[in-house]
Parts: structure tokens; sequence; C-alpha cells
């Protein structure tokens, strides 16, 4: 269970830089950890596979069989997805969340289908049903031109029919709710708690940066991570206006992730976490 705070979590911008940058020294990545990261990134993945099967039922016109995660990082939903029956493929920056991916599809009777690549420039041989990136990968996008050099990619490798969807958390209207929340997860003799909060705020460069520090138990003693990622900032608007620069994605609904059954919602000014549902619209011939 995830214990939200909200509180006033800004500190100095030039010591988290400091921090971040001692972490990559280190080597101390969230991202560098994967079996840490896929237990406590894990802990809603029931909720998740319920909401991606909604969405390829609901919105995908013809079947999904054929899935591509963009960012895939563990693959922990798609070695879920794959146990489904679907036939799932991704691609990561990290080549330690990829190996770990391939490692645990291959003990489960899969093809080893991540590979390492930036999703920012990627383009699928053959366009598959549905893709999804979650917990706001998308935003680890720097700007306007990757972000559309990324949708024009999910597009161009997106059958017409097939949906996207995109879940992040927004910035409110208000500003007034930076992140602030801790949860634990525990998997067979390891434990870790993480503690997830926004750093620093800047609307006006449109960047967020969040500290994530992880407490992980197991038999042999405690260890600490600490990293912090910057995201870029996007509100609604902002996602509409991005999309408006690619016509052939539409957006056809969007989803609470944080509900406990799919949860069909209207984005509000306040909304913070979301998953958009895009569609790749029909070839006017097909
Ligand atoms: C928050 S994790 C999410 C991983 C996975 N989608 C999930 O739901 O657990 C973000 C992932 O994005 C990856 N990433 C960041 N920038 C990327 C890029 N330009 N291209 C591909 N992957 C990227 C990171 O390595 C990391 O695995």
């Amino acid at each position: 269970m995830r214990d939200a705070i909200r509180g006033p979590p800004c500190l100095a911008r030039d010591f988290f830089s400091t921090v971040s940058m001692m972490a990559q020294l280190a080597g101390d990545s969230v991202y560098g950890q994967p079996s840490v990261y896929d237990l406590a990134f894990s802990i809603d993945a029931r909720r998740e596979m319920q909401m991606l099967e909604h969405a390829f039922e609901r919105f995908t016109i013809g079947n999904v069989r054929r899935v591509f995660e963009p960012a895939c990082g563990t693959g922990r939903l798609m070695y879920r997805l794959a146990k489904r029956g679907y036939q799932v493929a991704g691609n990561d920056l990290s080549p330690e969340m990829v190996h770990y991916c391939n490692a645990r599809l291959a003990r489960h009777g899969f093809s080893r289908a991540a590979r390492v690549e930036d999703m920012t420039d990627f383009r699928l041989a053959r366009p598959v049903d549905a893709m999804f990136n979650l917990l706001s990968s998308f935003r680890h996008l720097p700007n306007d031109a990757a972000a559309l050099r990324h949708l024009n990619g999910v597009s161009q490798s997106l059958r017409p029919g097939g949906i996207y969807l995109l879940g992040m958390q927004l910035t409110a209207e208000s500003e007034g709710t930076p992140l602030a929340e801790s949860w634990s997860a525990r998997r067979g003799h390891m434990a870790v708690i993480t503690y997830l909060r926004t750093a620093w705020l800047d609307l006006q460069q449109r960047q967020e940066s969040c500290e994530i520090k992880q407490e992980v138990y197991t038999p042999s003693g405690i260890r600490h991570i600490r990293d912090t990622q910057v995201f870029r900032t996007y509100m609604h608007q902002q996602v509409l206006d991005l999309l408006a620069g690619i016509p052939e994605l539409q957006i056809v609904g969007a989803y609470d992730p944080r509900s406990n059954e799919p949860c069909l919602v209207d984005v509000q000014p306040e909304t913070q976490d979301i998953v958009y549902v895009l569609q790749r619209v029909m070839d006017k011939k097909t």
C-alpha cells in the first residue's frame, strides 16, 4: 500500500543536483539495480494488467496479439502479458534492465525480446496491435522534439486501429501537490522500502527532479540506494498541444491508474496520475 504524503518537498536544486552527480559516479542508479526496481515497482502489477487488458478489449479495433513496450525496464508487465498468451517485445536504454528482462522471459520459456535501444528514435519492422509506456517513462524524453520523434515512431509502429497506453504523472494546474510517497514490498528474502518525492520543480524549464531513496533488506544486510531522475513536466493542455503535432494518434480515453478496477475518467485541471489511450487512426482506404 502506497503512503502518499502531500507537503512542501521543494529543497535546494543545487543540493539535489550534487547528490544526483554523486549517485551517478557511484553507479548508484535506481535503473542499475533491476531486481530492487522490479520488486518496488511491481506492487500495482495486478491492477495495471487489468487496465491493459481492459483497454485492449475496449479501444483496439480488432484483436490484440502483438504488444510492444518502449522503455520496458525489467519487463515486469511484459512477462505477465507473455504468460497470458501475448507476443511481447520492448526496448530500454539501460543494459542492466534489458538483461534482467530477457533473463526472466527466457526463464519462463519466452524469447529474449527486449533490446537496448533509445525510445526517441525507433521503428518496428512489423507494426504491432498495442503499445504501452507507464510510470512516466515518457517524461524522460527531455524536450518536445524528442517527444515528437518518439510519438512518430509509435505511430509508424502501430497498426491502424491499434492503441498506445501512455501513463504519466501530470503537473496539476494549481502546482500545489508535488510528489511525495513511500511504500514497501517484499519478495522471498528481499524487502525494500522506497521513498519518492519531488526535489525541485521548475515549470519555466519544464523540469521536475525526483529523488528516490531505497532501503534494501536482505539476509546479508541493509543496502541504501539514492538517486535523482529529472523528468519533463506536462500539464494536460501541454499533452494536447504536443499530440496536435501527430494527427495519426488520437486520444480516445483515459484511465485512473490508482483505481482498484479499470476506471475511465475525464482529465481535469487538477488530475495528476493518468493513463491516456491513444489510437492510431484508420488509414483512409482501410
Ligand atoms: C520508470 S522506469 C519504467 C520501466 C517500465 N516501463 C515499468 O513500467 O516498470 C523508466 C525506464 O525508462 C528507461 N529509459 C529512460 N530513457 C529512455 C530512453 N530514451 N529510451 C529508452 N528507455 C529509456 C529507463 O532505463 C527505465 O528503465
